[in-house]
């Protein structure tokens, strides 16, 4: 199993990544009362719920030898989808662990994708003002993005994860073998944020990507592991300078800003985040180039990775340039008068920029 640390000062954890990994974490090393929640939606709770209650079962009795401090272990099933990041849900996970009468050492545990996690993550860190949860990413999306790095958060009906705290969880347990029932549509959603780190970041790993885009759509283990492991290095990293997101954090946004205006638009319905984030990087080159920052070459390379991992690059025809402008404009990184975006001098060169909204306009239309 591969491991990757995230070594923030007295919360340190470690994201482990490989096949079989559910089956062989040690949860009891990281359970420190007899209280676990498990939190999932229908989806993943059907396809791992019972693994995942053995393993933790299996590990606690591994460690613990006396009846008296037997595992007193719950489930809370939500919807598949967006719909159930609400305060709502939040509200009946509190429910349950009231009725648990769960302490301070209760320990939640996310299984599912970044809706769940999001969720879990956000309950964990107001329960008792803060306890302990554990991420068991299924979607690669949340493998490789949202279970890193300790951003949770639920919707509000004015907008997405507008409440929210950063908490970091005590580990990321990254099975690769769960990714064999994600549908194509949603591993390529997730493919949409590996290649984000490549074409923000890494000019090396966009290079790996364009030589390994098929073995990634064909799962290949290997592949899929060198992929997840090389984008939680560099979350991992960027988590580590800049946490609260003052900084370097901002370019993991790449692609974004534009995604969330597609995304925002469309009610979130009929077009997943990756899809959209990939739309939005595009966009991001193209506004690029057109102000002379990058080169029109580079635009070409990140449109035809896109095509390799089966993901979208033109905006719904729906959607009208002027009204993608003016919803960026509720973007939480705008800032008074100009929209502040993640530009590219080229694969791998990203940074915090601003643009004008005529060249903005510009970019829906190409
Ligand atoms: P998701 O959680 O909705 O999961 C997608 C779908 O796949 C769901 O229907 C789910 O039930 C199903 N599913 C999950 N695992 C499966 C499996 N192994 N086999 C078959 N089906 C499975 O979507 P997502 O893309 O994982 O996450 C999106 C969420 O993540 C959004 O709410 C977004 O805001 C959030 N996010 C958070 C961060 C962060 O830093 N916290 C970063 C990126 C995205
Ligand atoms: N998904 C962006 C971040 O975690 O900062």
């Amino acid at each position: 199993m591969d491991k990757v640390s995230v070594p923030l000062a007295g919360r340190e954890y470690d994201i482990y990544i490989g096949p079989g990994a559910l089956q062989n974490f040690d949860f009891a090393r990281l359970i420190a009362g007899r209280d676990v929640l498990i939190v999932s939606s229908e989806t993943p709770a059907k396809l791992y719920a019972d693994v995942l209650i053995a393993q933790i079962k299996r590990s606690h009795k591994l460690r613990e030898q006396s009846a008296a401090q037997a595992l007193r272990l719950e489930s809370i099933v939500f919807a598949d989808g967006e719909s159930a990041k609400t305060l709502a849900s939040a509200g009946e996970i509190f429910a349950k662990l009231a009725h648990m009468q769960a302490s301070r050492d209760v320990t939640l545990v996310a299984l599912g994708g970044g809706v769940i996690g999001d969720l879990t993550g956000f309950a964990a860190a107001l329960w008792m003002r803060g306890v302990a949860f554990i991420q068991v990413p299924t979607t690669l999306l949340a493998m490789v993005d949202s279970s890193v790095g300790g951003k949770t958060a639920v919707n509000l009906p004015a907008g997405k994860n507008l409440v929210g705290a950063f908490w970091q969880p005590k580990a990321v347990v990254a099975d690769i073998d769960v990714l064999r029932t994600l549908p194509t549509r949603e591993l390529s959603a997730g493919l949409a944020e590996v290649l984000k780190y490549g074409a923000y970041g890494d000019a090396e790993f966009f290079a790996w990507l364009e030589a390994h885009a098929a073995k990634l759509l064909q799962l290949d283990p290997v592949a899929l592991t060198h992929a997840i492991v090389r984008s939680c290095q560099q979350k991992a990293g960027v988590v580590l300078r800049d946490e609260r997101e003052t900084g370097e954090r901002m370019l993991l946004n790449f692609g974004h800003t534009f995604g969330h205006a597609i995304e925002a638009l469309m009610d979130y319905k009929g077009i997943l985040h990756g899809e959209a984030v990939a739309i939005g990087m595009v966009r991001a080159a193209q506004l690029s180039a057109d102000i002379g920052l990058s080169s029109a070459a580079d635009t070409q390379r990140l449109i035809a990775l896109s095509h390799a991992l089966q993901l979208p690059t033109r905006v719904p025809p729906a959607l009208l340039p002027a009204a993608l402008l003016a919803t960026m404009r509720l973007d939480k990184k705008a800032i008074s008068g100009a929209i502040r975006l993640i530009l590219w001098r080229g694969i791998g060169a990203g940074f915090v920029g601003t643009a004008e909204d005529a060249a903005i306009l510009r970019a829906w239309t190409q």
